[in-house]
């Protein structure tokens, strides 16, 4: 080892997230290809490209929602393959924040919360409640969490989402599309949130077309296309100089 290297606590717990040669075949398509990405703890990292590029199959093959067929994904120093005692162990480690939020439907807003950190986490009831009252604070719906899903607003659910997944206390947080299904008005609070989160130094890796977002949020942006990584950039040169023509033509696209 050499003395050049970064920060040694960092060095010694290593990144957050480690892609190596990752492809995936969906039968004979091929969904991710010589996928190389390694994400530093705290790193925020928006992934970009057109529909069809593989972004939700890349993040969900953080934990496991799809397997990979070759190279290596390891996440929090955790090797992903079909061991699953160790799917579960990253699963700990890893929320997940849908674009259609994913609630149960049939449990309150508490009750969604609680789920997990009584059944995975073993805590006790009391104190699930008093972590996911907590968690409803801080996305500010606390005055929701006896309601059902259904009768809170779009961006009140999403919050409610991201509560969920924060009450298992994970280390990374992945976001598919958060706000994409929301009416406009409602995608500001979200995005508050997640900022929120990516200031108190949160690692996160978010699919998103929320451009703004990524500039004032994102450590790099990451381009997709036809199930490649195209380019790696940081968000200022990412807009302003991006270095493949793919790219320019699909910031001229969401851009207009
Ligand atoms: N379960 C599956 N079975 C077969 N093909 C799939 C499956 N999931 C995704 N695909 C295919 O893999 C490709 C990548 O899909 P993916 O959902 O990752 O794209 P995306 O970049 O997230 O697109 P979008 O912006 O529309 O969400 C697409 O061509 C899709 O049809
Ligand atoms: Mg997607």
């Amino acid at each position: 080892m050499s003395d050049h290297m970064s920060d040694p606590a960092q060095d010694a717990e290593g990144p957050a997230i480690e892609m190596i040669g990752v492809n995936k075949w969906f039968g004979a398509y091929h969904a991710l290809r010589d996928i190389d990405l390694i994400v530093a703890r705290g790193e925020r990292i928006v992934i970009c490209g057109p529909s069809g590029s593989g972004k939700s199959t890349l993040i969900r093959c953080l934990n496991r929602l799809e397997a990979h067929q070759s190279g290596r994904i390891i996440v929090d120093g955790i090797e992903l393959t079909a061991d699953l005692r160790r799917i579960d162990e990253v699963r700990r480690e890893v929320g997940m924040v849908f674009q259609h939020f994913n609630l149960f439907p049939h449990l309150t807003i508490l009750e969604n919360c609680t789920l997990a950190p009584i059944h995975v986490r073993k805590l006790a009831r009391a104190e699930a409640e008093e972590l996911a009252s907590a968690y409803l604070r801080k996305v500010q719906i606390a005055e929701q969490a006896d309601k059902y899903p259904g009768q809170l607003s779009g961006g009140q659910q999403q919050r409610a989402a991201i509560a969920r997944a924060l009450c298992m206390s994970p280390k990374i947080m992945l976001f598919d599309e958060p706000t994409s299904a929301l009416d406009p008005e409602m995608v500001k609070e979200v995005l508050e949130t997640i900022i929120g989160l990516a200031e108190e130094g949160m690692t996160m890796v978010c699919v998103t077309h929320e451009m703004g977002f990524a500039r004032q949020v994102a450590d790099r942006v990451v381009f997709m296309d036809d199930g490649a990584i195209v380019e790696i950039n940081r968000p200022e040169a990412f807009f302003t100089a991006p270095k493949h023509e793919r790219t320019r033509l699909f910031l001229g696209q969401i851009l207009k």
